[in-house]
């Protein structure tokens, strides 16, 4: 049987590939090899350990403070030695990280076909999100199968000349990962959170890490969310803090010590969703949480001045709202006490998917390798 091997990396990639890796275990087609660089290690063994998948093979890449390219190097240096005595008939990467793109690299290198989940999303600017924007452009330069989440990201594709023949919609797996877990009312490990929830309060549920962002624009953020905290004394603000000291240095100091915000280390994914469907607002500037919080309903602000996911902000879900610390303090405030502006984002939509992106994957996967027939996509 043909081998496929998913490669990945970093907390979102996990969550995402989480259910085509289940879904490429049971499929009769393919022997399934599971391949991790580590470029995260507790939040990708977090994830992986609630999905039940156990990497056959883990490059252990993790250097606190690890630059772009050591991430680069070591995951196309590891790549190189497994293919020399393991060689996949194709590889599966996901999105826009490092991991993502080098993975991608390194099995043009040996030969190997690469399939690219997550692909043609595009904001426009090499530079932000940086380094990601490059990312997946390159990986879209290599990948022999294009697995376009949606009609706009296929459109950005076809528009770079790629042929309408490789590319397949299959909706992002974030929304079947999504589905594992919602409505399943996961406890929470910390006590506050349970003591939270039944509570009944408003929660302002805040996630920051990106690169482009950290430094000043992060402290601004630090400072927005003393602010609310100290003007919305029934608020709680919810915040777990990415691993990267780096994000913490930047916004912990202005917040902790108040009685209304709640910092918490990153929280597995079960109990992370649960904590979307309590909030009232979500104040983020990460992908995967643009993408789940509009299917939930949840007015999502966005920490970025753009975006490669323009549905949920078409849609009326998603304000972008960038980095400057009066305007987060404003919108917040409005979506607080403006009912009818809170309303008219608190709209549950799906231009995500609808929970069959793995299924579609892995039969994309077969009719690239000639096993099976070309499915039907996304929304239609
Ligand atoms: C990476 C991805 C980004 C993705 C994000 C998801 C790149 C260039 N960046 O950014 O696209 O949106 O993951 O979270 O691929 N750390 C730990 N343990 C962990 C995870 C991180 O200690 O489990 C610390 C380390 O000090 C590390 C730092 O966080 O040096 C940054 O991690 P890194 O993967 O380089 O970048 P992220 O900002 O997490
Ligand atoms: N997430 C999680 N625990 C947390 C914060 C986020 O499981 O404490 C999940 C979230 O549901 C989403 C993903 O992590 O699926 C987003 O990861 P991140 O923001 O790190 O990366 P991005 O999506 O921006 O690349």
């Amino acid at each position: 049987m043909p081998v496929v091997m998913p490669i990945f990396g970093t907390r979102p990639e996990a969550i995402k590939m989480a259910p085509i890796v289940t879904a490429l275990q049971e499929s009769p087609h393919f022997d399934c090899f599971v391949t991790v660089t580590g470029q995260h290690r507790e939040m990708l063994d977090q994830v992986n350990e609630i999905f039940g998948i156990v990497p056959d093979h883990d490059l252990n890449i993790l250097k606190q403070g690890q630059s772009l390219s050591a991430i680069m190097t070591r995951t196309i240096d590891g790549l190189d030695m497994l293919f020399a005595t393991n060689k996949p008939d194709v590889v599966v990467v996901q999105g826009d990280t490092t991991t993502s793109t080098a993975g991608a690299i390194a099995a043009f290198y040996h030969g190997i076909p690469v399939v690219h989940v997550e692909a043609g999303l595009r904001s426009g600017n090499l530079f932000s999100p940086f380094p990601e924007e490059a990312n997946r452009k390159i990986t879209s330069q290599i990948a022999s199968l294009h697995l376009a989440p949606t009609s706009v990201s296929k459109a950005n594709l076809l528009a770079e000349g790629v042929n309408a023949a490789d590319i397949v919609v299959t909706g992002n797996s974030v929304i079947d990962a999504l589905l594992t877990t919602v409505g399943k009312d996961i406890p929470f490990t910390d006590p506050q959170l349970e003591e939270l929830a039944a509570s009944g309060r408003k929660i302002l549920l805040v996630t920051t890490h990106r690169r482009e962002n950290q430094g000043d624009a992060m402290r601004g953020v630090g400072r927005a969310l003393a602010r609310i905290a100290d003007a919305e004394p029934e608020l709680v603000i919810v915040l777990p803090a990415h691993k990267n000291p780096v994000v913490r240095e930047a916004v912990l100091p202005a917040i902790e010590g108040k009685p209304n915000v709640v910092v918490t280390e990153p929280l597995a994914y079960g109990e992370f969703t649960r904590m979307l469907a309590l909030a009232h607002i979500v104040l983020t500037d990460s992908g995967g949480v643009q993408e789940e919080a509009p299917s939930l309903g949840k007015p999502v602000l966005v920490m970025r001045d753009n975006t490669e996911r323009p549905e949920a902000v078409d849609a009326g879900t998603v304000t972008l709202i960038g980095t400057d610390e009066e305007r987060i303090v404003k919108e917040v405030d409005r979506l607080l006490h403006d009912q009818y502006h809170f309303d008219s984002m608190a709209n549950a939509v799906n231009p995500y998917g609808d929970g069959k992106a793995s299924e579609r994957t892995v039969a994309a996967v077969a009719h690239l390798l000639n096993l099976g027939d070309r499915i039907s996509e996304f929304g239609q």
